[in-house]
């Protein structure tokens, strides 16, 4: 079992206690920034009204809000794509929250039931080119299992 697919199954067991989305994803993004090596940020912005909030996460202190189309988590939400990002300082419109990130992958959150994106997961590397296809195919794993386990409304 990959530590993704194993990530996935934790996330799905935690939450058998309590589906609401505040200590799911707290129990997430601590899995993740204690399970994947070399990140320096592991976390997730919630959609609300017209931007992106700042949600549960692990590492620094980050910006709190972000627009539609903003950085790479913006960018993330309106193409309702995940962006794998190598070398942050080459993607236009990066928003730099801790100097030492030099990659990035967010991968968007979906309510199963809309299927409207309901947040993003965004994780950091200080290394270049951290994340790879393998990375981003355990990333969305993982972004399923949350998306399924967690009540939304
Ligand atoms: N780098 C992100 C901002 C959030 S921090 O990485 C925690 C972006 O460009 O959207």
């Amino acid at each position: 079992m990959s530590d993704y697919t194993l990530m996935a199954e934790q996330v799905k067991a935690l939450a058998e206690e309590d589906r609401q989305f505040i200590p799911v994803l707290s129990n997430a993004s601590a899995l993740i920034y204690e399970t994947i090596e070399d990140l320096n940020w592991a976390g997730f912005y919630l959609v609300r009204d017209d931007k992106l909030v700042l949600g549960p996460f692990q590492g620094k202190v980050a910006c709190i809000h972000i627009a539609s189309g903003k950085g790479v988590c913006g960018t993330a939400w309106e193409q309702d794509k995940t962006q794998l990002v190598k070398n942050v300082h080459e993607f236009a419109g990066h928003i730099a929250c801790d100097g030492a990130s030099n990659s990035e992958i967010v991968v968007p959150l979906h309510d199963p039931k809309s299927g409207k994106v309901v947040g993003v997961l965004d994780i950091d590397s200080p290394t270049i080119g951290r994340f790879d296809e393998a990375d981003r195919e355990g990333f969305e794993i993982l972004a399923k299992a949350l998306e399924e386990c967690i009540d939304w409304e």
